[in-house]
């Protein structure tokens, strides 16, 4: 296939922002510019677009980012973008600065704003899955995961010292929207007596039998993971649950955002610049939308088509892993 002759790229960061997003930010400018491609940063991102919030990157902008969370471009969740007109606003204001690819980092949401995009308007988009809640189909990894998870293992180890100082059990609210991978990977991390996930029917899942079978063999506290519904605070229902129908007593503490900020960990870091070094690659041989993925232990890229699901059940099957290991 002839090699695409791209004068300038655009980067954006769209969605809940994640730990890596930086890393890959600094991956994609660093490798356009030594390709001879010039790199504008959309701040904001969608948003930004609409907005004509545009900067330019050379490679010192991009410095002494790699040890931090957050994005540097900036992100939001845009409305906007979702409607023609905005996506027309957007597409103008591109042409008018004169890039000719788009590079987003972003959950699917976003992704399925990229396809949109290409769709109406032809300009070559590649994806870049960066969300703490490793949801997005087509790929193992997103960006930000591994280090979410382990911040929210640091905070329940700490509740676990005050659990079972008090003797008490703790319902622990984790991020994930739905997606249960955060939850999962938590609960088995620090051995939770169980998981509850957002469709679970409380009565079915008899989380109340996991926690006497736990004070009845001297257990001295109980964990139990919420996967957080679509807004925070369903593990307040749990708890109303269990005081209301079996007279127990709970502990709620809503991890929230603070899962979403923090150093990146080294996967974040290291799948980061090799998703930025490969977006950036991928545009030199291809104008068809593409998405960065991590699939067996390697960055590939795949059809952009491909990731613009949620996968929600896939780490369900390690809930058996939670049961065993908590007898
Ligand atoms: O980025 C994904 C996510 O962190 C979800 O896990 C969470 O429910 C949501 O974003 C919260 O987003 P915000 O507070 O930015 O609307």
């Amino acid at each position: 296939m002839p090699k695409t002759k791209i004068k300038k790229i655009g980067v954006l960061c769209s969605g809940g922002d994640s730990p890596g997003m930086n890393n890959a930010v600094r991956a994609v400018v660093r490798t356009a510019i030594g390709e001879g491609i010039e790199v504008t940063g959309i701040l904001r991102g969608y948003r930004g677009l609409i907005e004509g919030r545009f900067q330019n990157m050379d490679v010192k902008s991009v410095g002494n980012i790699l040890h931090t969370g957050g994005t540097i471009l900036y992100t939001s969740r845009s409305e906007k973008f979702m409607t023609e007109e905005g996506r027309k606003t957007a597409y103008d204001n591109l042409v008018s600065e004169g890039i000719e690819a788009l590079v987003v980092v972003g959950g699917n949401g976003s992704f399925k704003g990229a396809m949109t995009f290409h769709n109406e308007f032809g300009i070559p988009v590649i994806g870049i899955p960066g969300t703490i809640d490793n949801d997005i189909s087509g790929t193992e990894y997103t960006l930000g995961f591994d280090t979410a998870v382990q911040t929210s293992i640091d905070a329940v180890d700490k509740i676990r010292d005050t659990a079972s100082s008090h003797e008490r059990t703790f319902l622990v609210e984790v991020m994930g929207r739905r997606s249960p991978a955060i939850a999962v990977h938590v609960g088995v991390s620090c051995g939770a007596e169980n998981i509850v996930f957002p469709e679970d029917d409380l009565k079915k899942i008899k989380i109340e039998e996991d926690i006497k079978k736990g004070l009845e063999r001297g257990k001295d506290s109980s964990i139990i993971i919420v996967c957080e519904r679509d807004k925070p605070g369903f593990g307040y229902e749990v708890q109303d649950y269990l005081e209301k129908n079996h007279d127990l007593e709970s502990h709620v503490c809503v991890l929230g955002h603070i899962q979403r900020g923090g150093r990146p960990s080294h996967l974040d870091r290291f799948i980061g610049a090799r998703m930025g070094f490969m977006a950036v690659k991928s545009l030199l041989e291809t104008t068809a939308p593409m998405a960065t993925a991590f699939i067996n232990g390697h960055v590939e890229m795949i059809d952009m088509n491909k990731c613009v699901h949620n996968k929600i059940d896939y780490e369900k099957p390690y809930l058996e892993l939670v049961k065993v290991l908590s007898i």
